[in-house]
């Protein structure tokens, strides 16, 4: 069983993708996610066990186990079965009854909640019905939504030109970096979508097979395009659900990389309280 993201320590002390990578809980990543519940839910580090917490799109199950190592009820939905098998490798092996994976699109998360905290990782940006999926979350959602995103940016020349990106210069920044003052996702023109604004994203041919959307494993499942909304789209989308504070956290990547890192990315994360 071959991990491909998520470094998760077993009891007999192997790691699940050995030394080639550092343990997801040492990441910054996970510290930050950690750090948001001792800041905004203090009292939640002396009772997890009472607390509900899902895991959307959980890839290899590694912040769900992190999750369930501190004590809370914790699920993790992922929709490739080869990912979730990973998930229940590791359920298996750390035999934690408070830790659960379905094998499910996250658009049905309202079948299991609703939860006290929702990690909303690195999937938002694979949905085509972002604001609808956010409004579930949001009522789903009991205290506090931690959301690590992909935005589009709302100016950028490159994806004015269409084809001539798709076909020209993104083959080009893409192996050698050249002028690329941000990545080049190869987005669309800048569009409207379930009223917000944003562009959408090429994720796989729309008559891919079966088998090879299976094995893009960390792509979207039930959906050939996704759309990235802009980031002041998403910050209204948030606030129109009924969030009432929305913050953004700069250190879930090294210091060095607060300023870089999102403007380079188009992505930062979000915590959400209601
Ligand atoms: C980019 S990965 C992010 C994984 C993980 N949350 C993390 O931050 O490391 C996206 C994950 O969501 C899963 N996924 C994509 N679309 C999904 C959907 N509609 N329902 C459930 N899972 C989905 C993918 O299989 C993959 O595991």
């Amino acid at each position: 069983m071959k991990f491909i993201s998520h470094n998760i320590i077993l009891p007999d002390g192997s790691k699940t993708m050995g030394d080639q990578r550092q343990l997801l809980s040492r990441t910054r990543a996970w510290l930050s996610i950690k750090e948001s519940l001792d800041q905004f839910l203090p009292e939640s580090k002396e009772h997890p066990a009472s607390l509900k917490v899902i895991d959307l799109g959980c890839l290899e199950g590694g912040y769900a186990t992190e999750f369930a190592r501190q004590g809370y009820q914790t699920l993790g939905i992922e929709a490739r079965v080869s990912n979730l098998n990973k998930c229940l490798h590791v359920k298996e092996q750390l035999s934690l009854p408070n830790l659960d994976f379905v094998q499910d699109d996250v658009r049905n998360l309202d079948q299991y909640g609703p939860f006290d905290i929702v990690l909303c990782y690195g999937i938002l940006y694979h949905l085509d019905d972002p604001v609808a999926f956010l409004k579930k979350v949001f009522q789903q959602t009991n205290r506090m939504l931690m959301l690590h995103t992909h935005y589009a940016p709302e100016r950028d020349w490159r994806y004015d030109l269409g084809l001539l990106n798709r076909y020209v210069i993104a083959p080009i920044q893409i192996r050698t970096h050249f002028l690329e003052h941000a990545k080049n996702y190869q987005l669309s023109r800048l569009t409207t979508n379930e009223g917000y604004r944003g562009r959408w994203y090429t994720e796989w041919p729309s008559h891919s097979s079966p088998q090879h959307i299976e094995k893009n494993y960390l792509s979207s499942y039930n959906n050939p395009k996704s759309f990235w909304l802009c980031r002041t789209d998403l910050t209204k989308a948030l606030s129109d659900m009924g969030f009432r504070h929305v913050f953004e956290r700069f250190d879930h990547v090294g210091k060095g990389e607060w300023t870089r890192y999102p403007r380079y990315y188009s992505r930062s994360m979000f915590i959400a309280l209601k």
